[in-house]
C-alpha cells in the first residue's frame, strides 16, 4: 500500500536484518512494558472517536494531565454526535486547565464535520480536519485504522537522534530524523509500533537520565556507544522568551466571580476570563491599570502571578475590590477558567484568608499541563 503523502519520505539505508531486529526487540519490549492508558483499553482501541479525542488532547500535553480530561469527555460525550451537539461554551469549559485552547475550538468544529460526514479512513482525510496536524493524523491512522504511517513527535526524534548519534542539531535535523523513523515502519502492527516508540521515549529514552540499562535497543544505540546519550539530540540554542506584563481584576460576590469572554481571536480566544488589561512589553503603572478596571472602587493589589505561555512569559498584577462591575460579563466560577486566571483567583482567595500580598511563580515544562 503506498504511504500517504504526509509521511512519504526518501528511503534511508538501513540493513533489513537490522531493521527487523530493532522492530522485533521494541515490539516485544512493548508487550511487557506498555503503559496502561484509558485510550488503549479494548473499548477505545480501534474506535476512531476515542483515538482522535485522545490524540488531540495529547498534542502538547503530558499523559498524566490528559487522563482525567479524557475520562470526563468520553463520559459526558460518548460519541462524536454527542460532542457535536454540545454547546461550544460547555466544551471550552470542560477543557479549561488543559491549555492550548485552540484545540478545544477545533475539536468542536471538527466534531460538526465528523457527525455529518463520518470518520475519515486515511491519514490525508484526518489531516484535512481542523486541529489535526501531521503528527496526530499519522497517529490516528496508525492506531485506529492500522495504516503504516510515520508517527514522529519530539520523543521519537530524540530516540532516533540517539539511536543514530545524529550530529545535525534540532530543528535542522527534523527531516533527517523523520527519514530514520520512517525506515523502521512497515505494515505489521502499525498502531503498536507507533505507541511502542512513544513509550520508549517516555519511559526509557527520557530527555534526562535515560534508563539505558532497560532499553531494548541498547546494543544498537550509537549515542550509548559514544558514552553520553544525554548529549543527543543536539540543539541550536533557542532565543529567550519575551516578557509581557498585564493586570487582572478580581471581583467576588457570594463565592462567584465577575467573568468576561476573551475576544474570538488571539491567545485564549473565546475562553472565560477575569477582566484584564492587554498583555504588553512595558509594565503597567497602578493608575494606568486601574483606569481599565471593571468599575470604580477601592482596588488593592493582592499579588502577582507569573505564567509561561509558549511564546512569552507573563507577569500579571492581580487587583481585587468589592465593586459593582460594569461592562459586559457574568457571575461564574473558577472551574471554566484557563490556568493563568485560576492562579489569580487562588491568590486572591489565599490573600483574603491570610491577609498578605503573595507572589506565585510556576515553572514551565514543555509537554506538561501549562497554560
Ligand atoms: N502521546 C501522543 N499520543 C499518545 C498515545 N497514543 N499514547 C501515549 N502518549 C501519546
Amino acid at each position: 500500500m503506498p504511504r500517504p503523502a504526509e509521511t512519504r519520505t526518501q528511503p534511508v539505508n538501513i540493513a533489513p536484518a537490522t531493521r527487523d531486529k530493532l522492530r522485533k526487540s521494541l515490539l516485544s519490549w512493548y508487550e511487557r512494558n506498555a503503559r496502561a492508558l484509558p485510550w488503549r483499553a479494548e473499548r477505545a482501541r480501534r474506535d476512531p472517536y476515542r483515538t482522535w479525542l485522545s490524540e488531540v488532547m495529547l498534542q502538547q500535553t503530558g499523559v498524566a494531565a490528559v487522563i482525567p480530561y479524557y475520562r470526563e469527555f468520553v463520559e459526558r460525550w460518548p460519541n462524536v454526535s454527542a460532542l457535536a451537539a454540545a454547546p461550544r461554551e460547555e466544551v471550552l469549559a470542560a477543557w479549561a486547565g488543559l491549555g492550548y485552547y485552540a484545540r478545544a475550538r477545533n475539536l468542536h468544529a471538527a466534531a460538526q464535520i465528523l457527525a455529518g460526514a463520518g470518520f475519515p479512513e486515511t491519514e490525508a482525510g484526518w489531516r484535512a480536519l481542523p486541529g489535526v496536524g501531521i503528527y496526530s493524523a499519522a497517529a490516528i491512522a496508525a492506531i485506529a485504522h492500522g495504516l503504516p504511517t510515520n508517527v514522529v513527535d519530539g520523543n521519537v526524534e530524540r530516540v532516533m537522534a540517539r539511536l543514530h548519534a545524529t550530529q545535525t542539531p534540532l530543528p535542522t535535523a527534523k527531516p533527517e530524523l523523520r527519514k530514520l523513523a520512517s525506515a523502521l515502519v512497515n505494515d505489521e502492527r502499525p498502531g503498536d509500533w507507533a505507541e511502542a516508540l512513544m513509550d520508549l521515549g517516555a519511559i526509557v529514552c527520557t530527555p534526562r537520565a535515560p534508563k539505558c540499562g532497560e532499553c531494548p535497543w541498547r546494543k544498537n544505540c550509537a549515542a550509548e556507544a559514544a558514552g553520553d546519550p544525554e548529549r543527543f539530540p543536539r540543539r541550536t540554542p533557542k532565543p529567550q522568551r519575551p516578557q509581557r506584563f498585564g493586570a487582572a481584576f478580581l471581583v467576588q460576590k457570594r463565592g462567584k466571580l465577575w467573568l468576561v469572554r476573551r475576544p474570538e481571536r488571539g491567545l485564549l480566544a473565546g475562553m472565560a476570563a477575569l477582566p484584564s488589561t492587554t498583555w504588553r512589553a512595558q509594565t503597567w503603572g497602578k493608575r494606568e491599570a486601574l483606569a481599565l478596571a471593571p468599575g470604580e472602587g477601592a482596588w488593592r493589589k493582592v499579588g502577582e502571578v507569573r505564567h509561561v505561555f509558549t511564546h512569552f512569559a507573563l507577569s500579571l498584577d492581580v487587583y481585587a475590590a468589592n465593586v459593582s462591575p460594569s461592562g459586559e460579563g457574568w457571575w461564574g466560577d473558577a472551574s471554566a477558567l484557563p490556568s493563568v486566571f485560576k492562579k489569580a483567583v487562588d491568590m486572591g482567595r489565599s490573600v483574603r484568608a491570610c491577609g498578605q500580598l503573595v507572589r506565585v511563580r510556576t515553572a514551565f515544562t514543555k509537554n506538561a499541563n501549562s497554560p
